[in-house]
């Protein structure tokens, strides 16, 4: 290739929020694509620093304390270690994780900003914010909801609204309330330090639109050139915020603020090189400062704007760092057709997925790659993780690896077999191999994951086809010798493929090279037709892959319905509040706990029951509406709650004396109401 080559790479995913343990989505965002990035430059041999680490300020995590009613500190600590380990357990193969609440960070965050300062980046500015007065603090925008004035919906956040998409600023609100105390938030003035981005806007223009039109993705490039040639021009920006979550602005008249997150979550990629370099015992200032190293963003299409104007922006000034060379977003993975939310639940959340695949993580590896969101937003199905792993994991590459496997057992006692004459087939078949490593690398270094997988998993079809075609389990009836050279083909090819498909597939290609006893290879052994030692043992064979029955993906589709089914319920529309009404007006209600004694259908009404309750003060006859949810059967013994002392109602010829009460949710589902614990007939409610 004609590319630029560089001594060092420094390749970061972008810094997973810690309040809320990992799923697909973020894996088919940024960290499967650079995964198998860093594993292939490393199987290269190029010096790699690979970053990542928790962000822990901002508000997605203080309302997430909110929430559970604990301190933001005990949530990053949580979510922190569960990420990290979802990270690992999935091959995710950082050198170095760290986390933006480490001392490392906020000194390196810290400096950088005073730095900035120092040379007059930073232009204050005095604004009217939203203040809580009951809270004390200043609003986030997330703290503020509102009606949107676009579409009317009453729960739209100070900054976007949900319903609409529209994005707002939190004046935009029609009747604001803090989130914190529910009360109408009043205008106070607040000091800011904003970075003026427009001074940035010509470079940008010319290093984003003009230097790498050619090979940044164009969902990426669109992105940039809508924000750089917005009619108005970039805004400045504050990289401050009244909080008390976070890094404290290091100036002395700034107490009580700290640094915006998405001003010091980027600098934590910096921080974590730093900490990485330090248990090494090298020095981290290559990996950010030397134009011979490649810096790489990997994001998902939320954060485009900071990586690629913001913290460019940042880079520039400092003066003696180096940009990105490329960031190459990802768009939105869905679900079944649906956005991902943790809200909802509508995830499929990578340890509940260990535990219902345990050992399977290459699968899920293998599906979201090959349907990667690379261009566009994709779907996730249960139905095509199951058809890819049945009708490619296992019919192409496991069948393979597998049939060349246990007939070298079977024929030649384990033992790689001798080559002998090649045919012409043999030979094209070689040639063709020689080629794989090539190709899959162009599409990696292109950062196209999808198509350098779809050409890996031709590379298995490959060797499948080679063994449909030669047929050795026929062959060795007449032709022992032309067996063992196919075999000793087949095997050499399996040992290519446990090269090439490592990015990919890293689980099963150790599995693979163990199996074929390989010791470590590189990527520049892969297209070498003779990488065993005729002779040499290898291993039974293990199972790679094997089929996913239809029950285990039905579990799936059906857990997701229960979440579906759950929203529905939670958002209904609950019914209002009725007028207030006095002590007196409740004293009225004589409600009792009785005891239904006899129940039975009423002729030619589908929804009333007749029941004989004792009420203590005697035993009642009671019409009640509920024949289409109970049976009679099911009622008779229970103790349930009347209303007694209803004025009596005739209803079909008879005398209704009272009514049973119910609990009605919000799918119409009536629920009867039972003391907690059997209570003497005629028991008072009050
Ligand atoms: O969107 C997010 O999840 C952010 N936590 C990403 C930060 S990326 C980088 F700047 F660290
Ligand atoms: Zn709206």
């Amino acid at each position: 290739m004609s590319e630029k080559s560089f001594k060092r790479y420094t390749v970061t995913s972008a810094l997973p929020y810690a309040n809320g343990p990992l799923h697909i989505g973020h894996l088919a965002g940024c960290y499967i694509p650079s995964d198998i990035y860093v594993r292939y430059l490393r199987s290269r041999e190029r010096d790699v620093a690979y970053v990542c680490g928790s962000d822990e300020h901002g508000v997605a995590i203080t309302i997430k304390a909110k929430n559970e009613g604990i301190t933001p500190q005990a949530v990053v600590d949580r979510y922190h270690e569960l990420m990290k380990d979802s990270f690992k357990t999935f091959g995710i193969s950082f050198d170095h994780y760290s986390r933006t609440s480490a001392p490392i960070h906020h000194e390196t965050a810290a400096g950088l900003f005073k730095e900035l300062y120092d040379k007059g980046e930073f232009i204050e500015q005095v604004t009217e914010q939203y203040y809580d007065k009951e809270a004390g603090q200043f609003l986030a925008d997330r703290y503020i909801e509102g009606t949107c004035p676009k579409c009317g919906y009453e729960h739209a956040y100070g900054d976007q609204c949900e319903k609409c998409g529209s994005s707002l600023s939190p004046t935009d609100l029609i009747n604001p309330k803090s989130k914190l105390s529910g009360n109408s938030p009043v205008l106070k003035e607040t000091k800011h330090w904003f970075m003026d981005l427009g001074r940035y806007t010509a470079f940008l223009k010319k290093w984003i639109l003009e230097d790498h039109k050619d090979d940044w993705k164009n969902n990426v490039l669109g992105q940039c050139r809508s924000w750089l040639e917005a009619g108005d021009g970039l805004q400045p920006r504050s990289m401050t915020r009244d909080m008390d979550w976070g890094i404290p602005v290091p100036l002395p008249e700034a107490e009580g603020k700290v640094l915006y997150v998405w001003f010091d979550a980027p600098i934590g990629y910096i921080s974590s090189t730093k900490e990485w370099a330090q248990e090494k015992g090298i020095d981290w200032e290559p990996y950010w400062k030397d134009k011979d190293t490649k810096l790489v963003h990997f994001i998902g299409k939320d954060n485009i704007v900071f990586h690629c104007i913001t913290f460019p922006a940042i880079l520039k000034n400092l003066g003696d760092f180096i940009l990105p060379e490329n960031v190459p977003a990802n768009e939105f993975l869905n679900l079944e057709g649906d956005k991902i939310s943790t809200s909802r639940n509508w995830a499929v959340w990578l340890h509940e997925y260990l535990e219902e695949f345990p050992g399977k993580q290459d699968v899920l590896r293998y599906v979201l790659t090959a349907n990667a969101p690379e261009t566009k937003d994709n779907d996730f199905t249960w139905k095509d993780f199951q058809t890819r792993n049945n009708s490619e994991l296992v019919a192409i590459y496991g069948n393979f690896v597998n049939r060349a496997v246990v007939l070298t057992h079977k024929f030649f006692e384990g033992k790689v077999p001798e080559r002998g004459i090649l045919s012409p087939y043999d030979l094209e078949v070689l040639e063709e191999m020689a080629d794989f490593p090539e190709k899959i690398a162009q599409s990696l270094e292109r950062f196209r994951f999808r198509e350098a997988l779809g050409i890996m998993m031709d590379f298995a079809r490959l060797g499948n086809k080679y063994l449909a075609d030669t047929e050795p389990w026929k062959v060795i009836k007449t032709n022992p010798d032309r067996t063992a050279t196919i075999l000793n083909l087949a095997l050499n090819i399996a040992a290519n493929l446990s090269i090439v498909s490592a990015p990919f597939l890293p689980f099963t290609a150790i599995k693979l090279k163990e199996t074929l006893g390989l010791g470590p290879l590189l990527w520049k052994d892969a297209g070498k037709d003779q990488l065993l030692i005729t002779g040499s043992e290898i291993a039974s064979a293990t199972l790679l892959f094997d089929k996913i029955e239809d029950e285990a993906v039905e579990i799936q589709v059906n857990k997701l319905l229960a979440s579906k089914k759950q929203n529905e319920l939670s958002n209904a529309q609950i019914a209002p509040m009725k007028d207030i009404i006095t002590y007196d007006d409740f004293a009225k209600l004589d409600m009792r706990i009785v005891t239904i004694l006899e129940a039975e259908k009423m002729k030619k009404s589908k929804k009333l029951l007749k029941l004989t309750v004792d009420t203590g003060l005697g035993n009642r006859t009671v019409l009640s509406g509920i024949a289409e949810h109970f049976s009679p059967e099911e009622l008779i013994g229970k103790q349930v709650t009347m209303l007694v002392n209803l004025a009596p109602r005739k209803m079909m010829g008879i005398d209704s004396e009272g009514m049973i009460l119910m609990a009605e949710d919000a799918a119409g589902k009536l629920k009867l109401l039972h003391p907690h614990e059997p209570s003497n007939q005629g028991s008072t409610i009050s």
